[in-house]
């Protein structure tokens, strides 16, 4: 009755606001925390949920931002109940899904949840297709914080950006009809451009195939090297999907980000170079960074990196969305600029290449539109020593091991007269 009366009222309060997009006020910087799928796939139940939730908290993963504990696919029985509503895995989940939750929130944490926009998810247990209203209203009655919403099995509903469009809006408006914020995290891999018209209806888009734990390989697995992509797959590695993602930050804004897949640092098969280059890039162009490896045993190697302030900065603080500046055969430059006027710049420059490198880079291929910036010194930071390279002028040098990255913050030392002046900075579009 009061879901009822607050689904009447919903509209009009929209209406009253003038608010208008996804309308949660959720994920105004991009989304961090954990999620089941990259270590366990199907294996999951409550133990290891919490037990994952725990180690967040002990390890004070959630003091550096990390918040959502996301349960993904394979947590229900194969069939609805008879009056429709999913039914979760009694074996899987002995005191149900509400309870865990609970125990998640008494922990001061958030609680992420799984479907597919489709008749069966990935792993063929039902979807929400056709059953969007029952299952939001399901999830905000267990205390659901998140919905990672799938694209497998969706009936031949996608092929134009239109179907796709009027399929995940069905479940964005759904879950806003609770009156519960539920962070809406479209996963349709890209499929029909999401970034044209996901940011008014979700908090985030997936934008490519699935992860895998390798840094650079073509996979006929995951065919696409670009960001048009008829066939997204999975098996994208690293720098696959760094170079699908370069061109789309300017479709990112608070509230609305870019999604490039759960993150690999702290799984096997990457060394602790290809993990730096990994955890920049995808702070720089403002993905959710959501764990995906098993928290239980986290190394300090793989803190070092999860908890490095100065790149969590880059995906939380005010900086604009990165993008990449050049790419050549061996090595890319990507950029972030500062969004409060300082005239401060983020670089990164990344070595894919096979053997460790030295790259000048020339200050024209860093401010790009903004001449006078090029003229003044900068005195610059590596985000990963710490060290100062002291005070540059027109180019900066940097020795960068192969498969990896030198991250760098450039601090303004010129005439103040010199700092930008224009809003047009480059960048996204992502203000607060
Ligand atoms: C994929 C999705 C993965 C994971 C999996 C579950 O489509 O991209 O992140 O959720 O389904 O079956």
């Amino acid at each position: 009755m009061l879901r009822r009366g607050l689904r009447a009222l919903l509209p009009l309060a929209i209406l009253l606001q003038g608010a208008e997009a996804v309308d949660n006020g959720l994920a105004l910087t991009p989304q961090m925390g954990w999620n089941t799928w990259n270590t366990f796939g199907c294996n999951i139940d409550e133990s290891i949920i919490i037990g994952a939730a725990k180690a967040l908290k002990d390890l004070r993963l959630d003091e550096y931002g990390y918040h959502y504990v996301v349960m993904d696919d394979c947590w229900s029985l194969h069939k609805r109940n008879g009056t429709g509503y999913l039914q979760y895995d009694p074996r899987k989940f002995p005191n149900g899904i509400k309870h865990l939750a609970d125990e998640i929130h008494a922990m001061g944490l958030g609680f992420g949840m799984y479907s597919s926009a489709g008749k069966l998810t990935c792993g063929r247990y039902p979807g929400s297709l056709h059953f969007e209203e029952k299952d939001a209203d399901l999830f905000a009655e267990w205390g659901v914080d998140y919905l990672k919403y799938d694209n497998c099995h969706n009936e031949g509903q996608s092929g134009t950006p239109l179907i796709s469009f009027e399929r995940y809006e069905r479940m964005s408006r759904a879950l806003n009809a609770t009156g519960r914020p539920i962070l809406y995290s479209m996963c349709n891999w890209g499929e029909d451009s999401p970034w044209d018209w996901a940011p008014s209806i979700a908090n985030s888009w997936r934008m490519s195939g699935d992860i895998v734990n390798v840094f650079d390989r073509y996979d006929d697995r995951c065919p696409c090297e670009d960001y048009i992509c008829r066939l997204p797959g999975h098996h994208c590695s690293i720098m696959n999907i760094i170079n699908k993602a370069a061109p789309l930050g300017q479709k990112a804004h608070a509230g609305g980000w870019n999604d490039l897949d759960m993150l690999e640092v702290g799984n096997d098969n990457l060394d602790y170079e290809e993990q730096k280059l990994h955890f920049t890039i995808w702070a720089m162009v403002k993905s959710p960074l959501i764990m995906g490896h098993d928290i239980m045993q986290t190394s300090e190697e793989t803190m070092r990196i999860l908890t490095n302030t100065d790149i969590l900065d880059l995906n939380q603080g005010r900086w604009h969305t990165g993008f990449r500046s050049y790419k050549k055969e061996k090595s890319q430059l990507w950029l972030q600029d500062s969004k409060d006027q300082t005239g401060n710049m983020a670089v990164a420059l990344i070595n894919n290449g096979d053997e460790d490198g030295e790259f000048t880079i020339d200050f024209k291929d860093i401010f790009l539109d903004e001449w006078n910036r090029r003229k003044v010194g900068y005195e610059v930071t590596d985000l990963w020593t710490k060290e100062s390279l002291g005070i540059v002028e027109d180019k900066l040098v940097v020795k960068v091991k192969r498969h990896s990255v030198f991250a760098g913050k450039m601090e303004f030392k010129g005439d103040p007269e010199m700092k930008p002046h224009s809003k047009k900075l480059h960048g996204g579009t992502d203000e607060l």
